[in-house]
C-alpha cells in the first residue's frame, strides 16, 4: 500500500471513530451532569413522576405557544416529546425513546451547552434529571408496561415439588436424546 492510501485510509477510520463517538454523546452538547451515580429508577410513570417536574418548573414558559414551539402541560406535554423533532437542533428529536443521550429534553435539562436550546433549562435538581433520563432509557411510555400478572398455581407446595422434578426428569431425558449421536 502506497504512503498516500495508507495515510488517507487511517484518516478515514480516524473520522468515522469521531463521528461516531459524536453521535453517542448528543451531537455537540458540553458541560453535562455526571447522573452515572444516580441508580435508575424503574418503571417510571410519565404522569405520576415526569409531569409534576414540568409542572413545577417548565410550563411557566412552555405553556400554549411557548418558547420553541414546546407546550409542556398536562395532556400536551407527551404529544409535544416523544418522537418529535425539535426546532432548536433538527438533528435530533425532543425525545427519542431508549436514548436519552441523544434526546433534546435530557439534554436541555442535564447539559449548560446543549447544543439545541441555547441555554440549560432551570429548576430540575439531579434526581429529578436522572428519573427523565430513565423514562426515556425505558421507552419513554405513556403508561409504564404493568407488573407482570403472579401465575396462579393451583397445587399446594407438594404437588408443585412433583411437578417439578417431572418436568425437570422430562428437560433431562429430552437433553440425553438429543445429544445421542
Ligand atoms: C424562563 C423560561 C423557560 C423555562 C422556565 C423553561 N424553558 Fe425550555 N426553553 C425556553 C426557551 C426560550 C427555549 C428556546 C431556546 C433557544 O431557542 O435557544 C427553550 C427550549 C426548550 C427545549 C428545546 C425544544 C426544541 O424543540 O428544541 C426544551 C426541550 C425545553 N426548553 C425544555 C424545558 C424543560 C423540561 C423545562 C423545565 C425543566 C424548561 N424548558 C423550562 C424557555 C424556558
Amino acid at each position: 500500500m502506497s504512503k498516500i492510501r495508507r495515510f488517507c485510509t487511517t484518516l478515514g477510520a480516524a473520522g468515522l471513530v469521531a463521528m461516531s463517538a459524536a453521535a453517542q454523546a448528543g451531537v455537540g452538547a458540553s458541560g453535562c451532569d455526571d447522573l452515572s451515580g444516580i441508580a435508575e429508577t424503574p418503571m417510571v410513570d410519565f404522569q405520576s413522576q415526569i409531569q409534576p417536574i414540568f409542572d413545577n418548573s417548565c410550563t411557566g414558559c412552555h405553556g400554549a405557544s411557548g418558547p420553541a414551539g414546546l407546550d409542556l402541560r398536562p395532556g400536551e406535554s407527551y404529544g409535544n416529546l416523544v418522537g418529535v423533532i425539535s426546532t432548536t437542533n433538527t438533528s435530533r428529536l425532543r425525545v427519542e425513546p431508549f436514548s436519552p443521550e441523544s434526546s433534546a429534553l435530557f439534554l436541555a435539562v442535564n447539559c449548560d451547552a446543549p447544543a439545541g436550546p441555547g441555554f440549560r433549562m432551570q429548576g430540575t435538581d439531579a434526581q429529578q434529571r436522572a428519573l427523565i433520563r430513565d423514562w426515556i432509557a425505558q421507552g419513554a411510555l405513556a403508561e409504564p408496561a404493568g407488573a407482570p400478572e403472579p401465575i396462579a398455581v393451583p397445587v399446594d407446595g407438594h404437588w408443585a415439588r412433583v411437578l417439578l422434578t417431572i418436568m425437570l426428569l422430562l428437560t433431562g431425558l429430552n437433553l440425553v436424546r438429543a445429544t445421542r449421536p
